[in-house]
């Protein structure tokens, strides 16, 4: 596709819907390279790579060394990596600091980091600075036990204005886009109504400017649970599992040369 930076990214809203999805390796970002408008390492690593419960536990030092691998992979495309969780909710300096980290060390375009209006100052104080900044509200899964588990936000007339409220200081604070996760999907469509950036949902609405999604969720790559709103569009675990165990029989028969 013809994204390689932000502006192109930008200027794509209300035009033709925006194809994200993540990669965390050097293999996954080639293969994914041409058919994306952005490739996001995201922090979801964690859970996907490494086995972990939530994205909490993931460092900066992670981000930085799969960041450099997905850059390499698709140097041509958008690459946007996250920033994990206790690298930035400090202060705006703190989130300058690990910003200029990612965008040395990996050659990435951009950093993503979760929150609303508490997040609007660092996200000011970044940009202003030269670090474009694609925020991301709604489920935020760094807060996961503060939102009480993983479940759809905004079903209430409350939690509803206060998403909308995010959604409209993010953008004012000068994030280029923002993925818009589990929120009820007519909220999703009234807030990329109302915002004049990029809004990309995930389990949210088809409304939104564009989707993303988990890359190894939509392949089926690991038979694990995924979240009800995944579509898979195959399940390539099984097809692993057929070839290893072709490849054992031939190893334990002496035909595999
Ligand atoms: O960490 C991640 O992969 C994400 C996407 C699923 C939006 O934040």
């Amino acid at each position: 596709m013809t994204v390689s930076n932000i502006r192109d990214f930008m200027n794509l809203k209300g035009e033709r819907p925006l194809v994200c999805l993540t990669a965390y390796t050097y293999y996954m970002a080639n293969l994914i390279a041409d058919s994306t408008d952005l490739i996001l390492v995201g922090d979801s690593l964690g859970m996907v790579q490494y086995g972990m419960k939530t994205t909490v536990p993931v460092t900066l030092e992670m981000m930085a060394y799969h960041g450099e691998a997905v850059v390499n992979g698709a140097d041509q495309s958008l690459v946007v990596v996250d920033l994990p969780f206790g690298s930035y909710q400090e202060s705006p300096e703190q989130a300058f600091h690990s910003s200029s980290q990612i965008l040395k060390l990996t050659g990435c375009a951009a950093v993503k980091l979760e929150g609303g209006e508490e997040m609007a100052e660092t996200i000011e104080y970044l940009t202003k600075r030269g670090v474009p900044v694609l925020a991301h509200i709604g489920l935020k899964p760094q807060s996961v036990h503060a939102h009480g588990g993983y479940r759809m936000i905004g079903k209430t007339g409350d939690e509803a204005s206060a998403v909308m409220n995010d959604a409209v200081c993010i953008a004012q604070a000068g994030a280029f886009g923002m993925v818009i996760e589990c929120v009820d999907s007519a909220l999703a469509a009234k807030i990329t109504k109302k915002v004049t950036v990029p809004t990309i949902g995930i389990g949210a609405s088809n409304e939104c400017d564009g989707q993303i999604l988990v890359t190894e969720d939509l392949l089926g790559m690991t038979g694990a649970k995924v979240p009800s709103f995944v579509k898979q569009y195959t399940e390539l675990h099984k097809e692993i599992s057929v070839a290893v165990d072709k490849y054992k029989q031939d190893v334990l028969s002496r035909s595999s040369n």
